[in-house]
């Protein structure tokens, strides 16, 4: 049986095995865990119902390994791993930790997959932007097209999109809350309870994007479909835009980019 090692079972490593789990991506026989330490090995694993690892030895033969620590843990952990000499899919989701770098923890030819997630992974509405590194196949993209494919949308491309993915979709649940809760606000102002605010604004923005996801069609032109001529929703679409709503939102993208890009440098 194909082997599953994942290193660091917290928010994400949890939100994925689950998501393999229950899709039959990976059986539960096949997946080793490990924590920082025994013990904590011993209590994810058995949440889980899957084996523990008590040195991550189970590296050398594994199909895939999952490296789900925070990225100041990840050059521990990879070198760790790395001692065992890899010959699967390695797939990091630690955000700014480079394909170059994780390549320097492993030997020469080690098959390196960067992806970068965002938190809805936990309830299925995920998005994921994968690239593959020097000496990553055809394989290695599809086989983590299949286990990020279970938890929402993938999406395959270079490493630099990886990064600007993350300033977009990694960053963007925590934009999207603001804005939910702005609109919440807004409701409340006029006049509603704010426990129907919330659910009105968060299933508003959920049913809109789902239109822009399954009908294909361009924001814009959506848009002009719920905007009559001289009407109240262009009105209220013409305060926001004087507002800065737009450029706010453009400016906001650029200034987590930059932060990033920072950050890498450091
Ligand atoms: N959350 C996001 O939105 C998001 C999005 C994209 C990418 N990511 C990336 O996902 C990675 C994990 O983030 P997270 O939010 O899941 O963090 P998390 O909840 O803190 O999970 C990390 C897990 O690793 C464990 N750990 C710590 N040291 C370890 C070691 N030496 N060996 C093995 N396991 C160890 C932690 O245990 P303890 O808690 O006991 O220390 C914890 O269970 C990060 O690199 C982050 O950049 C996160």
């Amino acid at each position: 049986m194909k082997k599953r090692l994942i290193i660091g079972c917290g928010a994400m490593g949890g939100a994925i095995l689950s998501g393999c789990l229950s899709h039959g991506v990976w059986e539960k026989e096949s997946v080793f865990l490990k924590e920082h330490n025994e013990e904590a090995s011993r209590d994810k694993a058995g949440r889980y119902g899957v084996n523990w690892s008590a040195d991550g030895r189970e590296a050398a033969e594994a199909d895939t390994i999952l490296l789900a620590v925070k990225p100041n843990i990840i050059p521990e952990a990879a070198k760790a791993v790395g001692a065992f000499a890899p010959k699967g899919t390695v797939i990091s989701i630690a955000a700014a930790v480079t394909l170059e770098e994780l390549a320097s923890y492993f030997p020469a030819g080690t098959r390196i997959v960067r992806v970068m997630p965002n938190t809805p992974v936990s309830v299925g509405e995920g998005y994921s932007a994968i690239a593959g590194g020097p000496a990553a196949q055809a394989e290695d993209i599809e086989k983590a097209k299949a286990i990020f494919g279970t938890l929402g949308r993938t999406a395959v491309v270079n490493e630099r999109q990886l990064d600007e993915l993350g300033a977009l979709s990694g960053a963007g649940p925590g934009y999207a809350f603001v804005i939910i809760d702005a609109l919440a606000d807004a409701g409340v102002n006029i006049g509603l309870p704010r426990a129907v605010a919330i659910e009105a604004a968060a299933q508003t923005l959920y049913g809109a994007a789902k239109m822009v996801l399954e009908t294909g069609k361009h924001p814009a032109a959506l848009r002009d479909q719920v905007t009559s001529p001289g009407g109240t929703t262009i009105a209220g679409i013409q305060m926001m835009e004087r507002r800065g709503l737009r450029a706010a939102l453009i400016d906001g993208v650029e200034a987590c980019m930059a932060k990033s890009d920072a950050m890498a440098k450091k």
